[in-house]
């Protein structure tokens, strides 16, 4: 039989399996509490991303940037870090802050709903169980499972917080309180870091705001659950991030693991402390000076689930023109553009063309190095 016509059949089968996993609307939590003990074969990654999948062991690796933000309004202390996030997001693409004014307790909270979602019976997350990636609420494994090659191993609850928040009832009751409540507290922190970024730049302080960096927002609850398999798999795929800004807050169960100097850094849960990180958009308005950096998740080998809760920060309204690109203030003759402008068309048709990647957009956009 030719080549050509075992890879059409092998793909097919491969599409239909993913319709029998999503039309189950078990996830892969379902799976995993099956008691299963290999993974379906449309989870099984190629060999590429499997070769080096592993936390990182030497004892020398770098850490990212822990920032303390108790003195922020201090005029004595604000220099300085302001300082460190800009040298964070230069270097890292990546920090965690802590004393960043969130209750040890609204984290925790936040957790456990986000949790209890995911432990719920099969019956009662099959309600809610839906694709809709574009707005409102939506449960799911596997956000872009139709368009990737391989799927991996989280469920995910998202809604997007704004411009319009959704609709009460649409958020399952076991976090309606509490995620209504992160958005809130998450938010307060992404506009505090978003001032010192912008001042990084050496913006006034509100430049990002008057930017709408923060009005536009998606807060995706991410479950991890454990997989009999994690050598064959990953919990979230090599990527980056395609907005502003996200701010990350997971439990003790480590996983995530960033990019730097071709390393893959393990992230290590501080105490109270939440992950900062660039997104592509930054980087492009930035024009370049901040870098928007490739992270993962590896499969969760614990029995206990792993958790996240992400909130993406996009942009809100795009130039009166209708573009985006480098910021005018930022560049001169000494600093050029080394992005042209793009629409949101072209944004969308990028993201939504294929499955999370690296980098796509800005490999697309970029016109000098
Ligand atoms: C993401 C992501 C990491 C995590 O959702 O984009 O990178 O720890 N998540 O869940
Ligand atoms: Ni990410």
């Amino acid at each position: 039989m030719a080549a050509s016509v075992d890879a059409s059949s092998s793909s097919n089968d491969r599409m239909k399996e993913v319709k029998e996993f999503d039309e189950s609307k078990m996830g892969v939590k379902g799976l995993s509490d099956s008691g299963i003990t290999s993974i379906p074969q449309i989870f099984v990654h190629d060999p590429q991303t499997l070769s080096d999948l592993k936390p990182s062991s030497k004892p020398t690796a770098a850490v990212i940037p822990t920032i303390d933000l108790s003195h922020i309004t201090s005029p004595a202390h604000r220099p300085n870090i302001v300082d460190q996030v800009k040298a964070a997001a230069k270097t890292f693409g990546f920090f965690q802050v802590t004393n960043h004014g969130v209750p040890v307790s609204v984290l925790d909270k936040t957790v456990n709903a986000v949790k209890a979602f995911h432990e719920q019976p099969h019956e009662v997350k099959a309600e809610y169980y839906k694709r809709d990636e574009g707005k409102g609420v939506m449960y799911a494994s596997n956000n872009d499972l139709y368009r990737t090659t391989a799927a991996s191993w989280h469920d995910s609850l998202q809604m997007w917080m704004g411009p319009e928040p959704p609709n009460v009832e649409e958020i399952p009751e076991v976090c309606r309180e509490e995620l209504a409540a992160w958005d809130l507290h998450a938010t307060k922190v992404a506009d505090d870091v978003m001032e010192l970024l912008s001042e990084g730049l050496g913006l006034e302080r509100g430049r990002f705001k008057e930017l709408t960096f923060s009005d536009s927002r998606v807060l995706v609850g991410h479950c991890y659950p454990y997989c009999p398999q994690p050598d064959l798999t990953v919990g979230i795929k090599a990527h980056t991030d395609p907005g502003i800004v996200t701010v990350l807050l997971q439990n003790h169960v480590p996983g995530l693991q960033v990019r730097h100097e071709n390393e893959w850094l393990d992230v290590k849960p501080v105490p109270g402390g939440l992950i900062i990180n660039v997104g592509d958009f930054l980087q492009i308005i930035s024009n370049g000076e901040y870098k928007s950096v490739q992270h993962r998740v590896l499969a969760n080998s614990r029995k206990e689930s792993r958790i996240s809760i992400v909130i993406f920060f996009n942009l809100a309204k795009w130039r009166e023109d209708g573009y985006c690109g480098p910021l005018p203030e930022l560049l001169s003759p000494h600093n050029p553009p080394i992005y042209r402008d793009f629409t949101p068309q072209e944004f969308l048709e990028n993201f939504y063309g294929k499955g999370i990647d690296t980098k796509s957009l800005i490999q697309k956009i970029t016109i000098r190095n």
